[in-house]
């Protein structure tokens, strides 16, 4: 049986005061529930030890928007080594965003570097997968999240890929409210399952599968209701906790 995981992630969102006022409805919120899903919270780097601070003793673990490639502290500048998110309280590190891959110019190559470091570390990479609105209209989702994943199992093997979580974000529903009907979502998911299973029975059956994408709390539970999608990656309706928790509740 998976357990759900739902996480918020933040993106370039939040000031101190925001921050702070978040997570304390956030930590009051959860403290009224029972049972849920696994959760967590992907703040800006910067807000990072702000989160773990705040969210100790809570359901609510903390992880980070991406992870650097490279085990050793050194000349990288800008990057955030695992063991530094650790050390400041991850859990989870989002790995292959769209957003990176896109206006950073990130290649399956590296986002599989980033992965295999984050699981070197001990921080759980998110390893985010999609495809464009052009590449689904030319009949290329499958080929196209095929790839991505190849390239992460290629880097860490089957057997490393099951300290991962994986999440499917279409890109043309991200951040536009429109979001991928049950039924879309839900054939991707089980073709990524599809694969792994081939690989490795256990793996597969066992591998959480995120949806991300336009999840709000009020399409949450038909989307968390597909036999693979377990749990989901949440955008912009994670900067207000009610609404986060309200999805986190739809998980549970
Ligand atoms: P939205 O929920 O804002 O569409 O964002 C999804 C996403 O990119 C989460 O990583």
């Amino acid at each position: 049986m998976r357990k759900a995981l739902v996480a918020g992630n933040w993106k370039m969102h939040g000031s101190r005061s925001v921050v702070a006022e978040l997570l304390d409805a956030l930590a009051d919120g959860v403290a009224d529930m029972s049972g849920g899903p696994d959760m967590a919270v992907l703040p800006p780097f910067l807000f990072v030890p702000a989160a773990a601070d705040r969210l100790t003793d809570t359901a609510i673990a903390v992880g980070a928007q991406n992870v650097c490639d490279q085990d050793d502290e050194g000349a990288f500048t800008g990057e955030v080594s695992a063991r530094m998110l650790k050390e400041a309280g991850c859990r989870y590190a989002l790995t292959g965003h769209s957003e990176r891959r896109a206006l950073y110019g990130e290649s399956d190559e590296l986002v599989a570097a980033r992965t295999a470091a984050a699981l070197r570390g001990g921080i759980i990479p998110i390893v985010c997968l999609g495809e464009s609105l052009s590449e689904r209209e030319a009949g290329e989702t499958d080929a196209v999240v095929q790839r991505q994943l190849r390239a992460v199992v290629d880097a860490v093997g089957i057997s490393g890929l099951a300290g991962a979580v994986l999440a499917y974000e279409p890109v043309w529903a991200i951040g536009t409210g429109r979001t991928a009907s049950p039924q879309q979502a839900q054939a991707v998911h089980a073709l990524l399952r599809t694969y792994l299973r081939k690989r490795d029975a256990v793996i597969g059956d066992g591998m959480r599968i995120l949806y991300g994408g336009s999840v709000k709390p009020d399409n949450a539970a038909e989307l968390f209701a597909m036999p693979d999608i377990d749990g989901g990656l949440i955008g912009g309706a994670s900067l207000n906790a009610d609404a986060f928790l309200a999805i986190c509740r739809a998980a549970g």
